[in-house]
């Protein structure tokens, strides 16, 4: 598959990544409670707002690719359709992986919002393919995996030095 559909087709994951850091805050998804090890499940950086902000945006890069890109040569799934249901299961699954790379977090004693290698910029990636192997496996070959795993790796530490130099996030990682 072409790098630029490779990219398309995680655009909305990335963005269900990053927008909570704009519109996330308030009610954390664990209520403030703890885990049976006595520390907290998630913590203060999984919020319920951000959580349903990181979906609704997934859906709607989604629903803009449906009408952008059938017809053009990055073309990757058969029809409008197909594209809002991945851009919906990519945020789903974006979602849940963040939440898993922080229940791990929480479990290793490691403080909200200190940085870890590789869960902080890989969990989300990974569960979001996960998810999206139930819409069409055949587009996630090992070669654009691993593709994905070394851009977004990067694009990950990238977003986040931008983010901090323009005050959104108070750290750069
Ligand atoms: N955020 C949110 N809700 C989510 C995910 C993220 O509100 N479900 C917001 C929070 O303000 C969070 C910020 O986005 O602080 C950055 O997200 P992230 O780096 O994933 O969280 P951390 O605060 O670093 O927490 P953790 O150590 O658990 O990764
Ligand atoms: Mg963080």
């Amino acid at each position: 598959m072409d790098p630029v559909a490779i990219l398309l087709f995680i655009l909305p994951a990335y963005f269900a990544n990053a927008v909570p850091v704009v519109l996330g805050g308030g009610v954390p998804i664990d209520l403030r409670r703890n885990f049976i090890d006595g520390r907290r499940m998630f913590g203060d950086g999984k919020t319920i707002q951000g959580l349903f902000a990181g979906m609704v945006a997934a859906f709607l890069v989604g629903a803009i690719m449906a009408h952008v890109i059938p017809g053009t040569q990055y073309e990757f799934f058969p029809n409008r359709l197909a594209y809002v249901i991945s851009g919906i299961l990519l945020g789903v699954g974006t979602m849940a992986g963040d939440l898993l790379g922080s229940f791990v977090k929480r479990r290793m004693d490691i403080e909200q919002g200190s940085s870890t290698v590789l869960l902080d910029e890989l969990s989300f990636l990974l569960v979001a393919l996960l998810f999206s192997l139930l819409l069409k496996p055949e587009i996630l070959t090992l070669e654009a995996a691993a593709f994905l795993l070394v851009v977004t790796y990067f694009v990950h530490k990238g977003a986040n030095i931008v983010a901090n130099k323009l005050g959104l996030k108070k750290v750069p990682w």
